[in-house]
């Protein structure tokens, strides 16, 4: 049992040196009485997390505010303020911390934003683990987490919820506040857009009933090292969220969002002549995001482009997770023929143009070296599930013109792997390759802020008919505005809760019919699913947000809403097809030791 050896970023994320330097510029945005008040509830305040559960590590988390001293300031997140402290982390395999299996002792200081990370190894897999920090006299909240299934020969239950895009100003956490409450979780697999860049003004995301409610923290838009670590902090104040960390490990990979809207290799469409240069930008945010989250940077010796955040989880003989990241290295999207726009729809066969663009097998999603990688682990044998944790959608997904105010057009996202078409065919043909004992592939995927299970077409030019090579099962976000927010823009005032429902099901239905790999689309909840896995097949439960109403027209915005079970999807072993089923899963058929 070793801590991290230490956790230097500057190994790993250039520009630190800029970064450092920025401090020195009186901070932007910055509220220091609110940014304090989580802070201000102790040495503690920001909670506990874990995260990368391995069948025998997992990296325990937290942030340690030093106490100031009479006269000194508070050293808020992004400050760069406070002095030195030092934080005693323990492991104990109960509760009460009468078995107290592994201790030591971190310096933490103002150069990683007090942040604690400690990889705890040596631990014993498929079982429950609880820790806590202790610094100065106070004693953390207690964080419970537990070690991976990862035993030769023994297959072990595996069952995590899927979550993405958690817009703060966009709502309430209520699917964090369920994540918590639930015990039967291994692990929480957020796929990106954990945090969004966007300030409280002229750019602010989410519904007008949250102003001075949930205001984002910096006031406005994130662009460097303070920005980003305020931000992240003013999302592990939130009760929910903090609640969600302590009660279960986290596997996460950043978006956009945690840099800039539709980022790509040297740049982002949200980012601007003014904003500073972008790869110090994207250097800064990633920094930020490895200080503030449970994340283990894997080893750096493959080969990679970059910093090499991909990275691999294994389940005994039941399958496999492998994180794709696909914002540091990919190709600038290809534009629609008005220069860039928010959403990154383009028209295809209109523009010979945009066509070839999108099929031009230079341009990248994944790095070369990346997608051979992933490409590699869903050919290995001796698993039956490769499970793909991924940002963007796989499937061809094409929309009606219409529904963005272009009739008599079809648009695809080029933002996703629509937009790199070579890529999504060389993927897709690969998975549709896979001799049976390779097992099978399911993506899973967030982003689109809609809840989607759909086949993955082998050829993406299908139009009717097609041979499936997988799945994709999609979460719908947490908070971030989806189909049904978008319909207001398009509708008449005065256009009920209930007829936008209406509608959204229409464009559903009329996106179905033209992507008819699509076997489930619902553009209106909010929330997150869970992931059921056992060797005989993969089941995918969604839990919604209520559908909106006269009387309740956005429940995002209601404090105590929190989804509830919606719907079952599935995918059953050898089928590489997704079919409805009942559910939602009942009690795991066993648990990990000392859970
Ligand atoms: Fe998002």
């Amino acid at each position: 049992m070793t801590p991290a050896p230490g956790l230097d970023r500057r190994t790993f994320v250039k520009g630190a040196a800029v970064a450092t330097a920025a401090l020195a510029v009186p901070l932007r945005g910055f509220d220091a009485a609110v940014a304090a008040a989580p802070a201000s509830r102790g040495i503690f305040g920001y909670g506990v997390a874990s995260g990368d559960p391995t069948g025998d590590a997992v990296v325990i988390w937290t942030r340690a505010t030093p106490p100031p001293r009479p006269g000194e300031p508070v050293a808020i997140p992004g400050s760069g303020l406070g002095s030195p402290l030092n934080v005693v982390w323990q492991v104990s395999t109960d509760p009460a911390f009468e078995n107290v299996i592994g201790e030591g002792n971190v310096h933490t200081h103002a150069s990683s934003d007090h942040t604690v990370k400690v990889d705890v190894t040596g631990l014993a897999a498929y079982t429950a683990y609880w820790y806590r920090f202790k610094a100065r006299g106070e004693t953390s909240p207690v964080g419970r987490t537990q070690t991976a299934g990862d035993e030769p020969g023994t297959t072990h239950a595996l069952r995590f919820a899927l979550a993405s895009c958690s817009n703060y100003t966009g709502g309430w956490f209520g699917a964090y506040r369920e994540i918590a409450r639930r015990d039967d979780l291994d692990f929480v697999l957020h796929v990106g857009d954990y945090i969004y860049e966007y300030g409280n003004g002229a750019d602010r995301y989410g519904p007008p009933e949250l102003i001075g409610v949930r205001d984002g923290q910096p006031a406005t838009e994130t662009i460097d090292l303070q920005g980003y670590r305020l931000r992240h902090a003013l999302h592990k104040a939130d009760e929910d969220l903090k609640a969600a960390h302590a009660r279960h490990p986290w596997i996460t990979i950043f978006d956009d969002h945690e840099v800039a809207n539709n980022a790509w290799s040297d740049g982002a469409e949200n980012h601007q002549v003014g904003e500073g240069d972008y790869l110090a930008r994207r250097d800064q945010a990633l920094q930020a995001y490895l200080e503030w989250m449970p994340f283990r940077v894997p080893d750096q010796s493959q080969p990679h482009q970059g910093t090499r955040f991909f990275r691999q989880f294994t389940y005994g003989d039941l399958g496999d997770l492998t994180i794709l990241e696909t914002r540091q290295n990919r190709s600038k999207q290809v534009d629609p023929p008005g220069g860039p726009s928010v959403t990154g729809f383009v028209p295809i066969g209109l523009d010979p143009r945009i066509d070839q663009a999108l099929a031009d097998p230079t341009r990248h999603l994944p790095e070369p070296e990346q997608l051979e990688w992933v490409k590699a682990a869903v050919a290995t044998t001796g698993r039956q599930w490769h499970l793909l944790g991924n940002q963007v959608m796989v499937i061809p997904f094409r929309l009606p013109g219409a529904v963005l105010g272009a009739p008599g057009t079809t648009l695809v996202n080029a933002d996703a792997w629509d937009g790199y078409g070579a890529d999504q065919r060389a993927f897709l043909a690969h998975l549709a390759a896979q001799p049976a004992e390779a097992g099978d592939a399911v993506v899973l995927t967030g982003d689109i802020h809609s809840s989607w299970a759909a086949d993955l077409p082998a050829d993406p030019a299908s139009t009717t008919t097609y041979t499936s090579a997988g799945v994709e099962f999609v979460t719908p976000s947490v908070t971030s505005d989806g189909f049904y927010e978008l319909s207001a823009s398009i509708v008449p005032a005065g256009t009920t809760p209930e007829q936008r429902v209406g509608l959204v099901g229409l464009v559903a239905g009329q996106i179905k019919s033209l992507n008819p790999w699509t076997k489930y689309l619902d553009g209106v909840g909010h929330g997150f699913v869970v992931i059921d896995v056992t060797p005989a097949r993969v089941q995918a439960d969604y839990f919604h947000t209520p559908t909106p109403t006269s009387a309740m027209p956005d429940p995002r915005v209601v404090r105590d809403v929190v989804p509830a079970y919606k719907r079952s999807m599935r995918t059953v072993a050898g089928s590489r097809q997704v079919t409805g089923t009942a559910g939602p899963v009942g009690p795991r058929s066993d648990h990990p030791a000392g859970a």
